[in-house]
């Protein structure tokens, strides 16, 4: 017979002080012999202590063991389809690195727009909207007021920006300011260009305005009086239909000889004189409040974007008319043009510049500067 005290009783007490040996119950049970084992501590999780008497492994191998063999598959062939994409991707660029080298291109580029303006919005635009250039576009055109002129206009891809007649509004500070354009003149050198941007202009102002211009032309030859206004004699019936919906009338003319405000996107890199088209701008906007809107790109804050630019850049410019490694600081530095703000996005390589014609000198600089 057991002795009193013998045996294991149930406890509250912990695991601890409870005989570490089991024993086996007597008398028969439809189970088989049923196990006498210490009582659990009562707040134990046996799952959790079945895991932690596991034996010890490493993080990472714990973590290699939780994938799914369907999730090691996806990234499998993950792997597999980003190395062969960068592996193309870099073939392609020594290919076109060598290619560069042995072409030979003019610095003046401009009539390949001549030729891809009709596919020009479709080349771009899936770029344009992964850098999200949209909203810099708009954000830069909704500063334009009074009489502007736009410059190397393109397709016309700022158009759906532009706010159209003149209005009151309030600025950022709530101030109460004149907003929205008194008339628009687009310029460009690739009368195809024009074209497509007329068209584009008809598209987003259905309902006309009047005092809109297109002219083909060099930005470095517009003066406020000495743009056409309206476009040349339509060939078709029905284009003459459509001119006078949205053309403009051709009886308005600016008598003062300044812009108030110029605005010019993704131009530097195309025209073959910058420093001189920047200059030439300078002469032709308002000098007190007339500001030059620039949305550019050009090189970058880092070198090894530079190289890559560099490296490229000729069969870039000869592709698309674009010369993509211009230092865009340099030129407006180079044009004397005063800087009202700089602000630089995609690895610096997008620029935005705000600028304003150089204040005249005083007395004492004009002297300084005639020594
Ligand atoms: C890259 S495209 C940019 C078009 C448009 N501004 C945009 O943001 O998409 C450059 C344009 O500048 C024009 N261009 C280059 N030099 C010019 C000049 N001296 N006068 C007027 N347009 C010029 C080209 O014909 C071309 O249409």
């Amino acid at each position: 017979m057991a002795s009193k005290g013998s045996g294991v009783k149930p406890s509250l007490q912990h695991g601890r002080q409870a005989s570490p040996t089991p024993r086996t119950r007597s008398g028969p049970s439809p189970m088989g012999p049923v196990i006498d084992r210490p009582p659990l501590p009562r707040r134990t999780n046996p799952l959790l202590r079945a895991k932690l008497e596991l034996p010890t492994t490493t993080t990472s191998q714990s973590t290699a063991g939780r994938i799914p063999p369907r999730g090691l598959t996806i990234l499998g062939v993950s792997v597999l389809c980003i190395s062969t994409y960068c592996g193309y991707l870099y073939t392609s660029y020594r290919r076109e690195v060598a290619a560069s080298r042995n072409l030979q291109v003019p610095e003046d580029v401009t009539d390949r727009f001549n030729a891809s303006a009709r596919n020009y919005d479709a080349e771009v635009d899936l770029g344009e909207k992964f850098m999200r250039l949209g909203r810099r576009r708009r954000e830069l055109v909704r500063m334009a007021r009074g009489d502007v002129l736009e410059v190397s206009c393109g397709t016309g891809r700022n158009m759906p920006f532009y706010l159209l007649g003149e209005r009151w509004g309030v600025d950022d500070q709530g101030k109460a300011e004149r907003q929205g354009c008194r008339s628009v003149t687009f310029v460009d050198l690739s009368p195809q260009m024009v074209e497509v941007a007329r068209e584009k202009f008809r598209k987003c102002f259905p309902e006309g305005f009047e005092r809109v211009a297109f002219w083909a032309g060099d930005a470095r030859e517009v003066v406020p009086s000495s743009v056409p206004r309206g476009l040349p004699p339509p060939k078709t019936e029905e284009k003459e239909k459509e001119k006078d919906e949205s053309q403009g009338s051709a009886e308005w003319s600016l008598s003062k000889p300044y812009f108030d405000t110029v605005v010019q996107t993704m131009g530097l890199c195309s025209t073959p004189d910058p420093v001189g088209l920047l200059r030439h701008l300078g002469k032709i906007t308002e000098p007190t409040k007339g500001r030059i809107l620039l949305l550019e790109h050009g090189r970058s804050y880092y070198g090894w974007v530079n190289s890559i630019l560099d490296n490229l850049a000729v069969a870039h410019a000869n592709r698309h008319g674009c010369w993509w490694n211009r230092d865009i600081g340099r030129i407006v530095e180079a044009s004397g043009l005063e800087v009202v703000e700089v602000k630089r996005y995609h690895l610096g390589t997008t620029w935005k510049v705000i600028l304003r014609p150089k204040p005249p000198s005083t007395d004492t600089e004009k002297r300084a500067e005639e020594k």
